[in-house]
This record gives structure tokens, C-alpha cells and sequence, in this order.
């Protein structure tokens, strides 16, 4: 069994390659952390297949908050509860460790829950309200606030950060034709301009969190759909992403969210993530339809990935047993 060893990841010593991934659990109380919520990840930390543990997004302001129940990190006040929730994850197990993800929603927010408005790279619509496209002067600030919610997560005790750039969210909609139709340089025209912001936050995110922080980005690296970004996109994204400072890249899917169209069998990114494996020298993770540990395996020895992320088997049964 290859999944279950320990392995020396950039940055992060495992004690398997079983990942949980992120998954919204709606816990949360106005974005704080909840026993409910410390005690959802206590019992996934606990079984002994998983080496890492990332938890569900977290808002990085509250404009960019996806839905009510979701987890902020665009407060300081928010850092005792992360502590809190780093300690009893880290209890769990002796070294299971934990990652915190951050996002913003962008276009796929809503003023209800926001109080904003909406805005995406272009304007475009999404559940019945139309975004604004961003000036340069957002683009910036919101890099900032990646940064102060990055910082925040170091501070609350988590063992590193993923930046959210998968399921249609913020950054994914730079970086998919479908949502980018700007004429500037953060257009859809060429690689570097879809991911000139993912470049900025990167850069910005390493100054808040320092050189030996692991820094991972989820990337929604193709959208499968008619127009959109292209698992060939996935794999030049990825190299970039890697120059840019990435120590991790987590590949799912974009427009077309966790899922893709018409597959469901084992790895179903797996196609993608072993284009991305083949440029880049950093670790990458897939996520999609694992539900035991020989098909995490076969995915690991084929060259799809160095991680396996396991989703709602893990939901589903916290002491999942790979079998
Ligand atoms: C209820 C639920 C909530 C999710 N929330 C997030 C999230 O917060 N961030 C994220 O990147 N992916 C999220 N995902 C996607 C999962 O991380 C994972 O990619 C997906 O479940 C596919 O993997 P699986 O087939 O092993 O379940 C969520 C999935 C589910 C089912």
C-alpha cells in the first residue's frame, strides 16, 4: 500500500497521503468556530487513514462570503476559535496536520448574505444578479485582504494555507475564458494575464506567511465545458503557479465545480492532474470519486498524484476504513 507511509511533502511531513479535502460544513456561528465544528474534524482526525486534514472555506471578507453558515477568516477576533479548532485537530492524532482554506465568492455571492455589490473579472450574471467587473485598484486590495486572512490562519495554529481557485469562485473566474472577457492585462489573452492576480495574491500571501509557510492552491484547472478552460490550460497554469510560489497544487474542477460532466469512476480529475504532475516538481493532490484505499493507491502509482483527497466517503463515515 503506498498511500498509507509517510512522506516528506515540500514544507510538511505526513503520515499518509490520504487527504480529507475541503468541505463546507455550514457550522459555523457568523463565521466563527463552534464546538460542532471542532468536533466534526476531531472524529475525521482521529481515523487513521488521514495525513491531512484541510478544512472548508473561509471567507477572506465579508463581501466575498459564499453562504450563511461559512467560516470567516477576515476578522482577528476569529483567531481564538481557530486556535481552538487547530489544537483539538491536532489532538486527534500525534502528526495528523491541518491546512485552512480561504476564498472569495466573487460573482457566485449573494447581496442577501453579503450586503454588497457583486463584483467578478466581467460583468456577467449568476443566480438572477449581475456582477460588476473589477477595477485594478479592487483587484489589489482584495489580494490584501488573501494576505491578512492568510496571516490570520498562521496565527490560529494551522500548519498552512490553500488559496480557493476552484468551482467557479473568485480567482477561478480570472482565470476561465468563460467569466474573463476583460481587455486589460489581467484578461483572458494569455496564461499570465488569467492568473496575474493569483500571482499577486501568491506574492502578497508569502510576505504575510513567510518563506517556510506551505502555501496550496485548489485549481479549478478545467472547466469541461464549451469555451472554457482546458485540462492542457490546467497543466501551463500549474507551472506558473508553481514560479509563482505555489507549494502544493490541488487540482478539482472549475465552472463545472467538484464534479465532471459524464464521469464519475475513481480519480475523475486524474486526467488532468497527471498532465500537471508531468511539468511541475512540487506535490499535487486530486480529489473526485475516491472511495478506497486500492483506488488511491492505483491513482498514486499511475502518476496522477502524490495525494489522494477522499470527500464525502470521509463525510459520510468519519471512520471510513478504505475498504
Ligand atoms: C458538502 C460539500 C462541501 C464542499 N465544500 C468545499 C469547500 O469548501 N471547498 C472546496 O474546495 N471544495 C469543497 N467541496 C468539494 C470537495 O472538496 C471534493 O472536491 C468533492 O467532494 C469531490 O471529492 P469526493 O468525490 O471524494 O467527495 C465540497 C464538497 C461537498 C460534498
Amino acid at each position: 500500500m503506498r498511500v498509507i507511509n509517510n512522506i516528506h511533502l515540500n514544507k510538511l511531513d505526513l503520515n499518509s497521503r490520504i487527504v480529507m479535502p475541503p468541505m463546507a460544513t455550514e457550522t459555523s456561528d457568523n463565521g466563527k468556530v463552534t464546538d460542532a465544528l471542532c468536533e466534526f474534524y476531531r472524529v475525521r482526525g482521529e481515523n487513521p487513514l488521514v495525513g491531512l486534514i484541510i478544512t472548508e472555506h473561509m471567507y477572506i471578507e465579508k463581501c466575498g462570503q459564499a453562504s450563511r453558515g461559512q467560516m470567516s477568516a477576515a476578522e482577528n477576533s476569529v483567531v481564538d476559535g481557530l486556535k481552538h479548532l487547530t489544537k483539538t485537530v491536532h489532538e486527534a492524532k500525534p502528526g495528523l496536520k491541518v491546512i485552512a482554506q480561504i476564498n472569495h465568492a466573487g460573482g457566485r455571492t449573494t447581496p442577501e448574505i453579503t450586503g454588497c455589490e457583486k463584483v467578478s473579472a466581467s460583468a456577467y450574471e449568476y443566480n438572477e444578479t449581475t456582477c460588476r467587473e473589477m477595477t485594478v485598484e479592487e483587484i489589489c486590495e482584495i489580494a490584501d485582504r488573501f494576505a491578512e486572512a492568510a496571516r490570520r490562519v498562521k496565527d490560529g495554529g494551522y500548519d498552512g494555507v490553500e488559496i480557493h481557485s476552484a468551482h467557479g469562485y473568485l480567482l477561478c473566474q480570472f482565470y476561465s475564458p468563460l467569466t474573463n472577457r476583460r481587455t486589460d492585462e489581467y484578461g483572458p489573452q494569455t496564461m499570465e494575464n488569467r492568473l496575474r492576480f493569483h500571482k499577486l495574491v501568491l506574492e502578497k500571501v508569502r510576505i504575510a506567511v513567510g518563506d517556510e509557510f506551505p502555501v496550496f492552491v485548489r485549481l479549478g484547472g478545467c472547466d469541461y465545458m464549451e469555451g472554457g478552460s482546458t485540462e492542457e490550460d490546467a497543466a501551463e497554469a500549474a507551472k506558473l503557479l508553481e514560479r509563482y510560489g505555489a507549494d502544493v497544487i490541488d487540482v478539482s474542477g472549475g465552472m463545472c465545480s467538484y464534479r465532471r460532466p459524464d464521469h464519475t469512476e475513481p480519480g475523475y480529475f486524474g486526467s488532468m492532474s497527471k498532465k500537471i504532475k508531468k511539468v511541475v516538481s512540487i506535490p499535487v493532490i486530486v480529489t473526485g470519486g475516491v472511495e478506497t484505499l486500492d483506488q488511491a493507491d492505483r491513482l498514486v502509482e499511475e502518476g496522477c498524484a502524490d495525494l489522494i483527497g477522499v470527500g464525502r466517503a470521509i463525510l459520510k463515515d468519519a471512520r471510513w476504513t478504505g475498504k
